[in-house]
Parts: C-alpha cells; structure tokens; sequence
C-alpha cells in the first residue's frame, strides 16, 4: 500500500483555502489545472511511498515513537508559488510559517523510518500545500499562461492553527483522484 505521514487543516483553514483556490479557478484556464478536493489538502512531512502490509505494524510503532518529543505546535499558512518555476509550472502550491517545529518532525520521521527500510529524502523538505497539479499532456503555451497568470497573485497570511496531531495516511489512487484513509493518528498534546 502507499502511505505517507502528514499534518490535517483547521476546518477555518480550509475554508479560507477554498475561498482562494474558488478565486484562482476563475482566474486560470479551465483545462491546464486539476484543482486538490479541499477534503484531500493536507501538508506532508514524510512520503513513505509502497510499503507491504508485513510492515505496517513496525512503521506505525516507529512513526509514534519517532513523533514522542514532538509537542503541538501553531503553523501559519502564507504565499502562493509555483513549482519548479513559471515558465514550466506542474505544481501550485501554498506556504507555511513557523516551520521549524515541521523539519525537526520531517528529520526525525525521515531518521527514524529508515530503520525500517524505507528511503530518506534525497531533496531538502520544503513544507508546501499543493493546490493544483497541472494536467499531463497540456501544452507549453498553456503552461506558461498559466505560470504568468499566477504570478500576478500575491496570497497574505491565511491564518495560523494548531497542529494537535499527525496521521499515517493510506493514498488510494483511483481514475477519480485519490482516496486518503487514515492509518494511525499520533496526538501531540501529551501531559
Ligand atoms: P505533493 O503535495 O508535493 O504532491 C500523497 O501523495 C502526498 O505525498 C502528497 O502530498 C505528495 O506531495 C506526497 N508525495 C507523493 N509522491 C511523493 C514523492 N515521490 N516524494 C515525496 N512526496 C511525495
């Protein structure tokens, strides 16, 4: 199965999300992006990839112990950008503030994980929201419209929440966009 570790919204977070991510559809052309279902957004600290359901157990016994010194923290949701650049977008994204408390979760996850066999990340973790992935196949000039489009949109600060918990997620992918079950929930707010 294919699993990844992440961080859930605030339900104010989110509708503020959908407010931006209404705006932008109307602003964008309608064919080049496939917009995140605002119930799929969540910010992810450690991509797992497949993993056999042999493993599952140990990964979920690493994943709270990994977790153990991690205190709930409050994270701000702030800029948009695109990746890699605007000239050659294939993801739009939203950004985070306050990300300390993320890497040393993504570092010590990524650390602690690998003791069960599964990759470290080869890239620097860069917190990021992804909004929008644009479509396979859609054509350079409509990707560069679409870059420059975007780059005329600045995105302030969404507002901030706790991160209370943290989920061992199941990504389904089906022809009607993925289905994300959870796992395990870890809960931060330890007495
Ligand atoms: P993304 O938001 O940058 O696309 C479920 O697929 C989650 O895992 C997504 O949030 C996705 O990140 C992330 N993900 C998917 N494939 C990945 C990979 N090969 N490396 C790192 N993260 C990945």
């Amino acid at each position: 199965m294919r699993t990844f570790i992440a961080i859930d919204l605030s339900r104010e977070i989110l509708q503020k999300i959908d407010a931006v991510t209404s705006f932008l559809k109307t602003q964008t052309p309608p064919d080049g992006l496939k917009w995140v279902d605002i119930q799929n957004l969540h910010l992810t600290l450690k991509f797992l990839g497949e993993i056999s359901t042999d493993q599952i157990n140990q990964i979920k016994t690493l994943t709270a112990a990994a977790l153990a010194d991690i205190q709930a923290f409050t994270l701000s949701i702030e800029g948009m950008g695109v990746y890699p650049n605007p000239s050659k977008v294939r993801v739009v994204w939203l950004g985070c503030k306050n990300g300390q408390t993320l890497i040393r979760a993504h570092e010590v996850l990524d650390r602690t994980l690998a003791s069960a066999g599964i990759e470290r990340e080869k890239r620097p973790f860069s917190p990021h929201l992804t909004i929008a992935r644009v479509r396979r196949g859609t054509q350079p000039s409509l990707i560069r419209e679409i870059g420059e489009t975007l780059s005329q949109f600045r995105i302030d600060d969404l507002g901030s929440f706790r991160v209370s918990h943290i989920r061992l997620y199941q990504s389904t992918l089906t022809p009607r966009g993925p289905i994300y079950t959870p796992l395990l929930t870890i809960p931060l707010d330890k007495v």
